[in-house]
């Protein structure tokens, strides 16, 4: 089975399969959490693992915003759908932008593609380095070990004239690590119906030790229940004034 083919093969479906998620509300609410928690002067915003870039289309015209991703065929997308931004080929694990930021957001989940603690503790390391004293990062985590529901079957369809897409997912779990194994058909006018399997790996991290890797990394962090989604939470992480 292909690695995450829907970063790369199927990008351009992607904004089809997640047709149901409401970037400009979800921006709404991380822009409160930004007034309420930042505590630096400036407007820079990074979005790490910002996809097709819907969020920064959303934030580009109050902030001056970079987004970075590890996967071309979705930065491709993502310039065109937020223009004006700048787009940055890098892995959150190790990338190095030679600039500090007010915000730092890694949303929808990202943060599990690093699979495991040793990774976790070098990107939120990584993101200290990147942000200004007083400045905020925002994490949407996946789920932890206890949340995640392994086996239970999944289905996503999108349907209009043109395209359908239906995508039929299992799961299971193997150590700390949760395998989603998807399953896409996808019909498109005068293309035929194609099939396309594609396997996610994401690390189940708990919330307590997420929170003390952001604490011992300098940030005074919260853990909000009330997320974007309702199932996943959200962290909050401040970077002390007392760290350069
Ligand atoms: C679920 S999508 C979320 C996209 C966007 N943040 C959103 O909310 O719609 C996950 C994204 O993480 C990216 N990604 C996965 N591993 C990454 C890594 N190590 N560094 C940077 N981006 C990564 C993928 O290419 C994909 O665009």
């Amino acid at each position: 089975m292909k690695n995450q083919v829907l970063y790369k093969e199927l990008a351009k479906h992607y904004d089809l399969v997640y047709h149901w998620k409401d970037y400009k509300k979800e921006a709404d609410k991380i822009k409160k959490l930004i007034s309420r928690y930042k505590k630096s002067d400036g407007k820079e915003l990074l979005d790490v693992a910002c996809g097709t870039g819907h969020h920064l289309s959303f934030f580009k015209n109050s902030f001056s915003c970079t987004g970075i991703d590890i996967n071309n065929k979705m930065l491709k997308i993502a310039k065109k759908n937020a223009k004006k931004v700048v787009f940055r080929r890098a892995n959150m694990i190790n990338f190095s932008l030679n600039k500090k930021f007010d915000v730092i957001l890694c949303l929808f989940s990202s943060i599990g593609y690093v699979k495991t603690y040793l990774n976790l503790k070098r990107t939120i390391n990584n993101f200290a380095r990147h942000l200004k004293q007083g400045g905020i990062v925002i994490i949407e985590p996946w789920f932890s070990k206890p949340k995640f529901k392994a086996g239970m079957p999944g289905m996503t369809t999108y349907d209009s004239k043109y395209i359908k897409i239906a995508r039929l997912n299992d799961s299971k779990v193997k150590n700390n690590i949760s395998i989603l194994d998807m399953h896409y058909l996808i019909a498109e006018k005068n293309k035929g119906i194609k099939h396309f399997a594609d396997r996610h790996e994401l690390g189940l991290f708990d919330i307590k030790k997420t929170f003390n890797i952001m604490e011992n990394f300098g940030f005074e962090t919260k853990f909000l229940r009330g997320g974007l989604m309702k199932d996943r939470g959200i962290f909050i992480g401040i970077k002390s004034y007392l760290l350069s």
